[in-house]
């Protein structure tokens, strides 16, 4: 079956990067001049994705707006010769159609994914989380790509992996599981924010999934978990009783832009890689290094 939809958690209260997040969802917060759910939403795009469901909530109606038109704009932009401007989000726009549900109560990411269960249907679908986007260098495929590959393969759910430091294990969804091939694991076990000696490696959940509709009848069957939230990583550990899931070790880079520290690192890392931008920032960035 093809892969043609998207689902997009972004209901959260983003309370690392209050008070920046309070009035705008921190999903619209830029990585240079684009939003970053924007980013998100082109990665889907790049991998055959024609249908994107948001996850928001009552405060986060701005999300949804971003893909809307707003032909007063459009047309002033057009008069006064700089179209250009909204280009990117217009070509997205017919590319792919975005629609919204609203998560009433923040029960966790498990109850956000399980408010798209009526628009996906019987089909498998991706899971993007809107607040971490992946950047790739030499011609490296994205995330998604990435799995829509491995389900095309395995016809499986599939989760996107990386290796985390010891550390940081608690901060993450944990996975176990055996080597099928290079990058590829067979899943035994899925544990969410484990502590260092219970986590069963160190690849952690990536923040992209391709997931089998079979994951909407475990979310039903999840209890609250880690924080008191219905979490996916949970429902996934049930669907392994069901199902094989395998996980792909991803070549990109992530950005988490949850955090200031991080998101201002990567504005950094998005500038150094546009020459436009880059030649009028690097002085100021050589004055401050001394
Ligand atoms: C969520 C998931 C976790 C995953 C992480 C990064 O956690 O629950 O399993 O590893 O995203 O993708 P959060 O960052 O929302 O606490």
């Amino acid at each position: 079956m093809n892969v043609t939809k998207a689902v997009i958690p972004a209901a959260g209260f983003g309370t690392r990067m209050l008070p920046a997040a309070k009035a705008v969802p921190k999903e619209l917060l830029p990585v240079l001049d684009k939003p970053t759910i924007q980013y998100v939403v082109e990665e889907a795009a790049a991998a055959g994705i024609d249908d994107v469901l948001l996850v928001t909530s009552r405060e986060k109606k701005a999300v949804e707006d971003h893909f809307d038109r707003i032909p007063e704009l459009e047309a002033r932009l057009a008069a006064s010769g700089k179209p250009a401007l909204l280009a990117s989000v217009a070509a997205l726009a017919e590319r792919v159609k975005v629609h919204a549900v609203r998560q009433a109560e923040q029960k966790g990411l498990g109850d956000a994914v399980y408010q798209a269960k009526r628009h996906v249907g019987s089909a498998p679908f991706v899971c993007m989380l809107g607040d971490t986007i992946f950047s790739t260098t030499g011609g490296a495929e994205s995330p998604t790509t990435a799995l829509v590959a491995a389900y095309e393969k395995y016809g499986t759910s599939v989760i996107a992996l990386e290796e985390v430091p010891a550390e940081k294990v608690s901060r993450y969804g944990i996975v176990g599981g055996a080597m099928v091939e290079d990058g590829v694991i067979k899943l035994d076990r899925l544990v969410e924010k484990p502590t260092p000696e219970a986590a069963p490696s160190r690849l952690a959940v990536a923040a992209r999934y391709l997931l089998t509709p079979a994951i909407f009848a475990c979310l039903e069957e999840t209890k609250p978990g880690k924080g008191g939230e219905i979490q996916l990583t949970d429902a996934l550990q049930l669907l392994l009783a069901r199902e094989p899931i395998h996980g792909v070790v991803v070549k990109a880079r992530r950005h988490d832009i949850g955090n200031p520290v991080d998101w201002l690192k990567t504005n950094l890392l998005y500038a150094s890689r546009d020459p436009v931008m880059w030649k009028a920032i690097e002085p100021m960035v050589r004055e401050l290094l001394g």
